[in-house]
């Protein structure tokens, strides 16, 4: 069975190629440039070109293919964009679609994600949603250099509690249903057990690292006023702020059990989460101690 792995450069599509390489999967890791995803790839993993946007990438990446995972590019805002994709996945003998989706699809049908879960069980295959809550690993990549460099984790959340997931754990999962049966129309809400505020992130980052981080819980507008004056875009300032909104109003903690059923054990918890990566808030220096 031979699987291909969408955004296999990004941080959920290398986790997914890394856990099929282990599986001994024939996996195959799809990049818009494969020649510079290549080094990051496992030994034996072949990248090939996969521009979900560009038909001309199509053939060769889906020739031979049995399951899909796929995600929806932060960069592609409508789901409507991927639907001559999904036309050639269907055309070239795919059986099994996997959707990175997003927590909240099951509740909001406004959400593009829900707009491609829709287009991709309209496909007719054996399709699995994946339905993930904020990855841990956002405090490696968004949060990373305010975290190492400022020893500070500023984000406009109040009190509001976030549920949240391993990505590690995401990929098992998806491994799983990429390969194995008993998935299929299926979708998963997965979250660990617990959904902490960003004070208790703020503390445990701070009890692991040996050094306070602090959380200084600023308004929604301040926050706006200091990514504009970093430079952000307005249109992901305003995302970010919506988001934070609903966390602030206390509906982003929502936690389920899926997680820890699938896995068959207990989902990684922000504590070994932050063990786990400790190094990677860390200077030479000890700076913002
Ligand atoms: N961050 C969170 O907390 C969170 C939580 C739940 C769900 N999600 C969802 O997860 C998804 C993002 O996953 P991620 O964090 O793994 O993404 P990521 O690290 O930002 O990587 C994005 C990937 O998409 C690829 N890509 C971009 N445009 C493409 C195109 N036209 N064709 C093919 N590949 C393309 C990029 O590949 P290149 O190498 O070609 O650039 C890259 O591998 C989003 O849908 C997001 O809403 C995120």
């Amino acid at each position: 069975m031979t699987v291909l792995v969408a955004g296999a450069t990004g941080t959920v599509g290398g986790e997914v190629v890394r856990r099929l390489a282990a599986l001994g999967a024939d996996v195959r890791a799809g990049a818009r440039d494969p020649g510079r995803a290549a080094a990051g790839l496992p030994p034996g993993v072949p990248p090939v070109r996969l521009d979900l946007e560009d038909p001309a990438s199509w053939p060769v990446a889906l020739e031979g293919v049995d399951a899909l995972f796929l995600l929806r590019p932060p960069e592609v805002a409508r789901a409507s964009r991927l639907q001559p994709f999904l036309d050639a996945v269907v055309a070239a003998g795919v059986r099994r679609v996997v959707v990175l989706s997003v927590q909240a699809a099951g509740r909001n049908p406004l959400l593009p994600h829900r707009a491609l879960e829709e287009r991709v069980e309209a496909t007719g295959l054996a399709w699995t949603h994946l339905r993930p809550a904020n990855f841990f690993q956002n405090l490696l990549t968004v949060h990373r250099e305010e975290i190492r460099d400022r020893s500070r984790i500023s984000v406009p959340a109040g009190n509001g509690r976030t549920a949240h997931v391993d990505v590690r754990d995401l990929a098992e999962v998806a491994a799983a249903a990429l390969t194995g049966p008993g998935h299929e129309g299926r979708a998963y809400e997965l979250t660990a057990r617990e959904a902490p505020t960003f004070a208790e992130i703020a503390a445990t980052l701070s009890a692991v690292l040996g050094r306070p981080v602090v959380y200084p819980r600023p308004g929604i507008v301040a926050f706006a006023r200091e990514k504009r004056a970093q430079g952000v875009a307005p249109g992901l300032v305003l995302v970010m702020t919506l988001l934070f909104t609903t966390t602030r109003l206390g509906l982003a903690g929502r936690t389920t059990g899926d997680l820890a059923r699938l896995l068959g054990r207990e989902p990684t918890t922000l504590r070994r989460f932050v063990e786990d990566h400790a190094d990677a808030w860390r200077t030479p220096e000890g700076a913002g101690a």
